[in-house]
């Protein structure tokens, strides 16, 4: 096991009921992270991180306008360990198989987030007024999918 990770914790693939139902168990998490539980019925990869028998962090992607997009949310006390990069590695490790590239968009205040994102190789397509766009590209044609999803954020208004 990794950083952090107690011999009792292990990491597994969730299904999307118990990660819906961890989502609904989350409050003060909030803060940055406004993700509506039932949207986890859409996951399609997922990598979850379990402390006995309760999920004590998820990181997932969903099919949005037919891209990936990545979340990731650790519970507040597990928060700081190695839990969230460990499971955004997992994430990785299946989603380059499935699929050419992640994105996902982060608030510029989430600044714990924003340098795990960076860290991990994802790069900034667009900057909107609170909030970043990024991609994780896994080969060329991800790439190709990334800059024209940056020409769609351009063009539609939501990047300045
Ligand atoms: C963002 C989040 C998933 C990170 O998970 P975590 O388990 O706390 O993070 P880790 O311990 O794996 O740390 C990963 C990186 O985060 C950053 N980080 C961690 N603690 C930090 C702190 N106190 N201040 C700034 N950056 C910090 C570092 O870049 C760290 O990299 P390192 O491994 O080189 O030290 C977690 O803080 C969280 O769930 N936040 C609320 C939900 C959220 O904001 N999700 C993202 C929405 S887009």
């Amino acid at each position: 096991m990794s950083s952090g990770v107690t011999p009792e914790c292990h990491v597994a693939v969730p299904s999307n009921e118990s990660i819906e139902q961890f989502l609904r168990s989350l409050d003060a998490e909030k803060e940055y992270f406004h993700f509506d539980p039932a949207l986890a019925r859409g996951t399609l990869t997922a990598a979850g991180h379990y402390a006995g028998d309760s999920l004590a962090g998820v990181a997932g992607v969903r099919r949005h306008c037919g891209f990936p997009v990545l979340y990731v949310v650790v519970r507040q006390d597990y928060q700081g360990r190695g839990i969230g990069r460990l499971l955004m590695e997992r994430l990785h490790e299946q989603c380059r198989k499935r699929h050419r590239l992640i994105v996902l968009t982060v608030e510029k205040a989430n600044e714990r987030a924003v340098a795990l994102y960076r860290s991990m190789g994802y790069a900034t397509l667009g900057c909107g007024q609170s909030e970043l766009y990024m991609a994780l590209c896994f080969d060329a044609l991800g790439g190709v999918a990334a800059r024209l999803l940056r020409v769609l954020l351009w063009s539609s208004g939501k990047c300045r």
